[in-house]
């Protein structure tokens, strides 16, 4: 007799991959809210979203890496989000490259006929290395991040709440069994297929041209509205049988006046490229049909809908339409600029700008044991030597002194003043200051100041995407530029109450560093920005504190596809004389900010 041989049932199947990890970290730290963008005037919160009680809603865009955002979402958020769309990277790199105008319709005519120039950026150095964190360990690393943001992802989605991961055939039979090990295999709802059609050059494969998009559910009692679509669409009826002869005439004709439930595989929606007028120049752009599907099928009005890779916004841009209230988030610098834009030029509700600024940095040089190599490790990104003995200054580049500012607060007058006066003291000419955040209004007064002491000062930006790197990496080192800040010069015009602002100049310090295909696409300076806002009472609105620095997007002018042109003058009438200060923010075609700080008196 064979012996009986001792088998286990299976019970489990799980994933694995080297140095898999289960627990996932869950930081909380405080959102900065760098914007907000007000509510129409007169428009009453319940009007915005109804009058279930959403006082005081606001929607939010934030910017950073959604790890650290859900983490510190989770305190307000856990089991409250009732629908989670992600796009995460495929594994192409695409994210980072984007499209923008530059220059006005009449200035790029002059030069080659077109109506505006549009280049692609191509994605910088830094991005692609972003990019590779990722990917850098292949599949291992990709499977480790998706699965630490999965959990969170689930911790956050509402008891009857569904996520929809939308992926490609590279990655998506990895990502099914590691969403079986954590929302389950009996949440798995549907495997949708989004297939289109386009041109590809011709290879020895069939041309790969569909999605696919796992749905899951959080429980086993999630929301789902059927949508059905017109028959004439291309879907058939088949396999809906009617049992007698009269019943089915009476059936077809309603069948065909409701038309046909939408099923798992999606045809009608056809790839974003066809969708022109919605481009907004974001590589990994998706139609806003398809996340309108997505939306409708598993919430309804009023609900929250969150994407945590927001890449150009299409989520919010969908929820906005169908009336639901949304959170995004994405990494990308250009990306939350992209969909700002993209929501403002759709008269989107109110919604706020955020990001985990100096909570995000103080946390990163914690670490990365880096608070004491902190300074080295910026001097290092910098090029430029430590020296000793200095109280103000820590480092040197060639005849220029260097001072860094803190991780965790912005650069202010007084803190300049000091290395200015101990320049001073050293006969030292020259200063850079490095700074990540600076106090408002500061970049006028330093550069009198500066002149004062007999000193050169330059000031530079330090970029966020340093807390991406690894200093080990000679070549990325290479490749971080340190941009100078921008200058502006505005002129406001006052008549009355009515004040007008104008914008007179922006320079870029470093023409050296600009990509050589924008160098010879840039005519005049207003082509280097992309989109202004004005703050009309800046730290003067009536729910501002005084350690508030919140930006109040009141107006704004900015550049689009069907409309590069951009207006330079905006005005704004007070009902109230007074001092007013008034902030404006002009975003270059780099996505990066410079603002100036005014006064006027009205009477
Ligand atoms: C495929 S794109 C999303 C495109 C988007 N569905 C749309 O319609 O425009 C992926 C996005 O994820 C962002 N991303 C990648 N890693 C991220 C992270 N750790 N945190 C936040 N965003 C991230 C990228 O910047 C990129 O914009």
């Amino acid at each position: 007799m064979p012996k009986k041989q001792n088998i286990q049932p299976i019970d489990k199947t799980e994933l694995v991959w080297p140095n898999k990890r289960k627990e996932v970290e869950r930081v909380e730290l405080p959102f900065q809210t760098i914007e907000t963008i007000n509510l129409p005037r007169g428009t009453r919160q319940e009007e915005l979203f109804g009058k279930g009680g959403q006082e005081g809603w606001k929607n939010r865009l934030i910017w950073g890496d959604n790890l650290l955002i859900m983490g510190s979402l989770l305190k307000e958020y856990a089991g409250k989000v009732n629908l989670i769309y992600i796009d995460p990277p495929f594994a192409t790199g695409d994210d980072f490259s984007f499209t923008v105008n530059i220059g006005d319709p009449a200035s790029a005519k002059a030069s080659d006929g077109q109506a505006s120039v549009e280049i692609t950026k191509e994605p910088s150095v830094l991005e692609v290395k972003a990019y590779r964190d990722t990917w850098g360990k292949g599949m291992q690393s990709y499977l480790q991040m998706m699965y630490d943001r999965l959990v969170l992802m689930k911790e956050l989605l509402a008891d009857n709440g569904s996520i929809y991961v939308h992926l490609d055939c590279h990655v998506e039979q990895y990502v099914k069994v590691m969403m079986d090990e954590i929302f389950g295999r009996d949440n798995f709802v549907n495997e949708i297929i989004w297939a289109y059609t386009g041109p590809r050059k011709s290879g020895n494969y069939f041309p790969r041209k569909h999605d696919n998009i796992l749905l899951y559910s959080k429980t086993d009692k999630c929301k789902f509205n059927p949508v059905y679509i017109s028959h004439k669409s291309g879907l058939h009826n088949i396999g809906q049988v009617f049992s007698s002869e009269e019943e089915r005439e009476e059936a077809v004709r309603e069948l065909e006046a409701k038309g046909k439930q939408v099923e798992d595989w999606w045809i009608d929606i056809w790839a974003t490229e066809r969708y022109r007028s919605e481009l907004v120049g974001y590589e990994t752009q998706k139609p806003v049909a398809l996340l309108e599907r997505i939306i409708q099928s598993s919430s309804s009005e009023g609900d929250l809908v969150a994407d945590f890779f927001a890449g150009s916004g299409t989520t919010g841009a969908a929820a906005e339409k169908l009336g639901r209230r949304w959170i995004m988030s994405d990494l990308g610098r250009f990306a939350i600029h992209t969909a700002r834009k993209r929501l403002l030029d759709m008269s989107a509700k109110p919604f706020v700008v955020q990001n985990l600024g100096k909570y995000e940095r103080h946390r990163w040089v914690q670490l990365n044991g880096r608070y004491k190599n902190y300074l080295k490790f910026i001097l290092e990104l910098y090029h430029a030597e430590p020296i000793e003995g200095f109280t103000n200054l820590h480092g040197k580049k060639d005849k220029a002194f260097v001072r860094i500012g803190a991780v965790d607060a912005p650069v202010t007058l007084s803190e300049i003043r000091e290395a200015l006066s101990e320049c001073k003291e050293n006969k030292i000419k020259s200063l850079a200051v490095l700074g990540w955040e600076w106090e408002m209004g500061l970049h006028d007064l330093v550069k009198e100041e500066a002149e004062r002491y007999g000193v050169k000062l330059s000031t530079f930006q330090i970029p966020r995407e340093v807390m991406e790197l690894n200093v080990s990496d000679p070549k990325v080192k290479e490749d971080i530029h340190f941009y100078e800040l921008a200058y502006l010069e505005v002129g406001p015009k006052t008549e009355g109450k009515r004040v007008a602002i104008t914008l007179k100049d922006f320079i870029i310090p470093n023409p050296e560093l600009l990509p050589e295909e924008v160098k010879d696409k840039v005519k005049n300076w207003s082509d280097f920005i992309d989109y202004w806002a004005v703050d009309w009472m800046f730290n003067q609105h009536e729910e501002q504190t005084e350690e508030d620095d919140t930006f109040h997007n009141m107006n704004q002018r900015y550049r689009t596809r069907k409309e590069p042109k951009l207006e330079l003058a905006m005005d704004y009438e007070y009902k109230k004389s007074g001092k007013y200060n008034i902030l404006v923010k002009v975003i270059d075609i780099f996505g990066n900010d410079t603002t100036k700080l005014v006064e006027v008196r009205v009477k």
